[in-house]
């Protein structure tokens, strides 16, 4: 799960992180006000949005008074950035800017361990001084076991060239963003920029975090993040009934058990769908899982109905543990529940345990809308070809 910058600067400060005084605002009353309160000479009102770049997308402004930041706060709240819509802003003090650091601490897969990432120039594009000056980006693995302890921190500032008058600061800095990763059991901390102030303090001027979803069971406090989260509605219904579901842009709904074969499922309706008019895609991951109940087949149904992009719903399921007479039960329940709501066609491709009673109980209901397909090829043409325009 991604934090908004607002929930980043929290932690940080929590953890002792230098940061400046920040606010949260929804209105630009309450930037104004906001403003007043922090009672700096120069604010700066920021979008918060899960997504980078808001600087040069317009949404990161300064601001010489209360006024003047309600003002800038009218403006940003609203826009849309890279697809995120602005419903909030965070009003935080202005910094007196001397030079702007690159810092971020993340779990690396590949090495099973973490990597820190550091650049005396931040504040641009970080993906693009990698690919264009990679040579100014520094790389350093930290061992999880120890975390990032001062003489790696001493290691990174001084392989990145900062003056050694800076040196020691920063370390610190990057020392305190360590435990910040390790106590909220974080994937990512990420600073950009880092900065040097006119008058040399170190300070964090923008904050990301991911928190690692496997340790939600010791979190209860993130809660507050999930009710705050710009997750897709239809995730956040899936994921309160316990469904393993991704919305996708395309219009074919799919439903099939486990994620292996769901992802072949996506791909086989992508290639079948790549000949048609529309070129029609998946609309949906949704992994009903080993064993599922007819309860759990008609939740998933009901979920990817409710996407009102979905044309067509293309379910592929393989009984191993689960039964297809279950699957067959839930498709009908599912469509007993939703009556005239049900209105879109659903493609059936049943095999392995209990697949002959599974047919059977579909074929006797004789739904309109259910259509059952032989195979997994057959079954993905036949919804693609629904699908298209
Ligand atoms: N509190 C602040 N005071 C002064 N300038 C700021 C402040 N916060 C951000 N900026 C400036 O705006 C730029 C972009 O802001 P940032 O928070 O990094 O957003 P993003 O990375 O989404 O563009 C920063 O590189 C910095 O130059
Ligand atoms: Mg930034």
């Amino acid at each position: 799960m991604d934090l908004f910058e607002y929930q980043a600067r929290d932690l940080f400060e929590a953890g002792g992180v230098p940061v400046l005084p920040g606010r949260v605002a929804s209105t630009p009353e309450q930037a104004a006000a906001a403003a007043a309160e922090i009672a700096t000479p120069v604010v700066v009102v920021k979008a918060q949005v899960k997504t980078g770049g808001r600087g040069k997308a317009g949404g990161v402004k300064l601001a010489r008074s209360p006024q003047e930041a309600g003002e800038r706060a009218a403006e940003i709240l609203g826009l849309d950035i890279r697809g995120h819509q602005v419903h909030q802003v965070m009003v935080a003090a202005g910094a007196d800017i001397a030079e702007e650091y690159y810092f971020s601490l993340l779990l690396d897969r590949s090495s099973g361990g973490y990597l820190a990432m550091c650049s005396r120039e931040g504040g641009m594009d970080i993906e693009t001084l990698a690919v264009e000056r990679p040579e100014a980006l520094i790389r350093t693995p930290v061992d999880p076991l120890v975390g990032l302890d001062a003489a790696t921190a001493a290691q990174i500032v001084a392989d990145a060239g900062f003056d050694e008058a800076d040196r020691p600061a920063i370390a610190d800095v990057l020392v305190t963003l360590g435990r910040v990763y390790a106590d909220n059991d974080a994937t990512l901390v990420e600073v950009n920029p880092l900065v040097k102030t006119g008058d040399g303090a170190i300070i964090a001027l923008d904050g990301k975090i991911t928190l690692d979803d496997n340790a939600a069971f010791r979190h209860p406090e993130w809660e507050q993040y999930a009710e705050s989260s710009d997750a897709d509605p239809l995730e956040v219904r899936a994921k309160a009934k316990g469904l393993n579901y991704v919305k996708l842009d395309g219009t074919v709904g799919v439903i099939g058990n486990g994620a292996g074969l769901v992802m072949s499922t996506l791909d086989v309706v992508a290639a079948a769908g790549a000949e048609l008019p529309g070129q029609p895609r998946p609309a949906n991951f949704l992994d009903i899982g080993g064993g599922a109940s007819a309860s759990v087949m008609a939740d998933g149904l009901e979920i990817i109905l409710a996407d009102p992009q979905v044309r067509v719903v293309l379910v592929n399921v393989f009984g191993g543990i689960t039964a297809c007479s279950e699957v067959a039960k839930g498709i009908s329940d599912a469509l007993a529940m939703l009556g005239d709501k049900a209105s879109k066609p659903i493609v059936v491709r049943l095999d392995g345990n209990a697949v002959e009673i599974g047919r059977h109980l579909l074929i006797e209901a004789a739904h309109p809308l259910v259509e059952l397909a032989d195979t997994m090829d057959a079954a993905a043409r036949r919804a693609a070809e629904l699908a298209a325009d």
